[in-house]
């Protein structure tokens, strides 16, 4: 494998921002700081760090955050109120709900509630049914980044034969909608797919978001394909997976991703980018 086939989410992510930081001081100008509020139920360790991570990066782009942290037995009713005030709140421009949420708590409830303008994860059914027909909605963060990693292996997107393996609303779904949009032929797979092999070896493009570690192997890929691996998969040895056989495939395959350091610094760095989209479009500036 040549060494720039490896696509390096960290250095595409910061690119990203430093770009969004010079949008951050534009508005400024203009009297708008971007606001994100992060609503943590309950005390799930993973969740727990993606929450610091975001709150993190608002610090660093200078955006304004609020992070919400309430008990594990906080009732439906209070976090439907809370939302209500965010939604409301002027200098909140988006609004995430860590998920999961606990099970006393329907989350489809909690995501309906959200405003369509503030859901800067993509969400919302609005935001979704958008996203099929192709009007302007705020798009999902992975899949967003996932589509933006493609973009800069420099491989165009029309005409390619991208398949997908997962068939999740917050990943393969959207992902392939993005596809169809960015003009390739997609393909689905999931795990009722036969001969997967098959398929996936036609790909020129393969996504995978399937949640099973090292599902992929080199005997899944044509040669020279990009292979873009969303896995998080946490091994018995504490350390984390993709999807995808790196070791393996990267035999084979053109620019792929690792695990970390791919797909995953580029969903908060989208999460930011929407959120500064929903700043200008509440302000009247987009
Ligand atoms: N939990 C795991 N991934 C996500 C995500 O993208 N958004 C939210 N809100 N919660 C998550």
């Amino acid at each position: 494998m040549l060494n720039q086939a490896l696509i390096n989410g960290k250095e595409v992510s910061e690119d990203i921002r430093g770009k969004l930081r010079l949008e951050v001081d534009k508005l400024a100008e203009q009297g708008v700081q971007p606001g994100l509020a992060v609503v943590l139920v309950g005390e799930d360790p993973a969740s727990q760090v993606y929450v610091r991570n975001k709150e993190k990066a608002c610090h660093d782009l200078g955006y304004y955050s609020e992070v919400h942290r309430l008990a594990a037995d906080t009732s439906q009713e209070e976090l439907l109120d809370l939302i209500d005030r965010l939604n409301r709140q002027e200098n909140i421009h988006g609004i995430l709900v860590q998920l999961p949420l606990p099970k006393h708590i329907n989350e489809k409830a909690v995501i309906d509630a959200i405003a369509v303008e503030k859901d800067v994860d993509g969400f919302h059914p609005v935001n979704v049914g958008n996203l099929v027909i192709g009007d302007e909605s705020l798009l999902p963060c992975t899949p967003a980044g996932v589509i933006e990693l493609i973009k800069r292996t420099g491989i165009e997107i029309p005409g390619k034969h991208a398949v997908v393996i997962g068939r999740s609303n917050i990943v393969g779904k959207p992902v392939s909608l993005l596809l169809q949009r960015e003009n390739a032929t997609v393909t689905m797979c999931h795990s009722r797919t036969v001969n997967m092999k098959e398929i996936t070896r036609q790909a020129d493009i393969l996504v995978v978001a399937i949640g099973k570690a090292n599902f992929v192997d080199a005997s899944f890929v044509k040669p020279g394909a990009v292979v873009i691996d969303v896995g998080m998969n946490r091994l018995d040895t504490g350390k984390l997976a993709g999807d995808v056989d790196f070791e393996s495939v990267k035999e084979v395959s053109g620019p792929i991703t690792p695990v970390p350091g791919g797909v995953g610094p580029m969903t908060i760095t989208m999460l930011m980018s929407n959120t500064l989209t929903a700043a200008k479009r509440l302000s009247g500036l987009a």
